[in-house]
């Protein structure tokens, strides 16, 4: 654990022109690239794990042991595909990231392409971030005019183009098969796997799907080196990851320091809940897919395992901050109808769980129902839990098991006093009159 910040990523994003070549490169920019091009690929792809550097973006698998996935080079070929679709509520590192440091996500695009022989590297970023898009073409533009990319990188022989594609605003395309389809211009939806994309990913070929995170980070690490990287953090979740504060918190934003530090010292340096005189209610540790955490949880190390151990997930570090005045019930309706709008179809549990959900929670939160209501969503939450196509289906039904567990008496709240307790207007009779179902 630890009560200082890592500043590696974030570094330079007070600087006044932070997304340039010209403040990426007095920065250490593509120092490390030049490093990687005069080292065997293998040895990169072995000093990536040597760190135990682990996806950033949401699941934690390590990285170096994705890429070693790849089957060996047949002739034909690979692709690196960038997950910059960020969509998840809470979840909002990779944007500020890609809007203040690109150079460290292009940089980190050329070395794992030379380290598993890709020519084409592919990132796909979220269709409503029109700014970052613009600022990605950019930033690609002043690599190639510099000779990061483009044919003959460096005199090294090596080759590497990339595409900036902009998605449609999807948050099922986040999810690394459905983003997939979604890039070859099909419909987005979740393959089944196997395969997996290491073995028949972007055109049936082999290929690496990794977060933007866990690439803009490669840079840094192999600059100075995989020990360097490992000694931060926890020993099963090495390294520096950006948290992202967001809600009643007094200075909310990115907050870049070693996996392992709690909610209590990120508060503390992020100054607190934004009114002291309101306690913290219940907080998200990873984005609005993972389980509710309440005040007691404030001192659990925001690592893999000990977010796992204490029933969460450490999913994308969104950490998003409710204070006592939040109806916890409302938080969780106004999540799960993101859910139901988002849920792909194309599975039963999640096209009709998600629906279903919606429907008795929004009642619930405007007093009507009854208790065996609660029943009923955890029921449902359970048809859908491990049955579902893909992750979306059980992210959804986080919110509402958790909060029903920590909770329950304010759901009985809502019923014995037939309104939302936290609601003060008189509109609640006008949004009773508007719950149909
Ligand atoms: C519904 C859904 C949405 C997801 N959205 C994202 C996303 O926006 N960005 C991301 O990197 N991973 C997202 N993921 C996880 C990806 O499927 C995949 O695990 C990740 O891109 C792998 O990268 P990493 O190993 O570097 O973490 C999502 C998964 C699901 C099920
Ligand atoms: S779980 Fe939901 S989002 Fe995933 S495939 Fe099924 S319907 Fe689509």
């Amino acid at each position: 654990m630890s009560t200082t910040l890592t500043p590696i990523l974030t570094k330079f994003w007070d600087d006044p022109q932070s997304w340039t070549l010209e403040t990426y490169e007095r920065n250490e920019g593509y120092k490390a690239l030049k490093k990687a091009l005069a080292m065997a690929p293998a040895d990169l792809v072995q000093a990536t794990k040597d760190s135990g550097l682990r996806g950033r973006g949401g699941a934690g698998f390590p990285t170096g042991m994705k890429w070693g996935f790849l089957p060996p080079p047949d002739g034909g070929p690979r692709y690196l595909v960038v997950n910059a679709d960020e969509s998840e509520p809470g979840t909002c590192k990779d944007i500020p990231l890609m809007m203040a440091a690109p150079q460290f996500l292009i940089e980190g695009c050329v070395i794992t392409s030379y380290a598993i022989g890709c020519n084409h590297a592919f990132i796909y970023v979220r269709g409503e971030v029109v700014h970052v898009y613009r600022r990605l073409l950019r930033a690609v533009e002043e690599a190639y005019a510099a000779g990061h990319l483009g044919k003959n990188i460096h005199g090294s022989g090596f080759d590497l183009d990339i595409t900036v594609h902009a998605g449609a605003g999807a948050y099922i395309c986040g999810e690394e098969t459905a983003l997939l389809d979604s890039l070859e211009g099909r419909r987005g939806q979740p393959r089944l796997k196997p395969p997996f994309p290491a073995v028949a990913g972007l055109y049936a070929r082999p290929t690496v799907v990794n977060n933007v995170e866990s690439i803009a980070s490669i840079p840094p690490i192999l600059l100075h080196g995989a020990d360097w990287f490992s000694d931060m953090g926890t020993e099963k979740s090495q390294g520096f990851g950006i948290f992202s504060l967001s809600g009643h918190v007094k200075n909310p934003g990115q907050y870049e320091a070693p996996l392992g530090i709690t909610l209590r010292e990120l508060l503390d340096m992020a100054g607190g809940m934004r009114d002291p005189e309101k306690a913290l209610k219940f907080w998200t540790p990873g984005g609005s897919s993972t389980p509710l955490f309440t005040a007691e949880h404030l001192d659990i190390p925001l690592d893999f395992e000990s977010v796992a151990a204490a029933g969460s997930m450490l999913g994308t570090r969104a950490l998003q901050i409710f204070d006592e005045t939040t109806c916890v019930v409302r938080a969780v309706d106004r999540w799960t109808d993101f859910y139901k709008h988002e849920s792909c179809g194309k599975c039963t549990p999640c096209r009709e769980g998600t629906w279903w959900l919606k429907q008795i929670l929004g009642r619930l939160e405007h007093g009507l129902g009854d208790e065996e209501d609660l029943e009923k969503l955890l029921d449902i939450c359970d048809n859908i839990l491990g049955r579902a196509f893909c992750a979306l289906g059980d992210g959804a039904t986080s919110p509402i098991t958790s909060s029903i567990q920590y909770f329950r008496d304010e759901f009985i709240a809502h019923l014995t006093e037939g309104r939302c307790p936290f609601d003060s207007s008189e509109s609640t009779l006008f949004h009773k009159d508007r719950v149909t179902a």
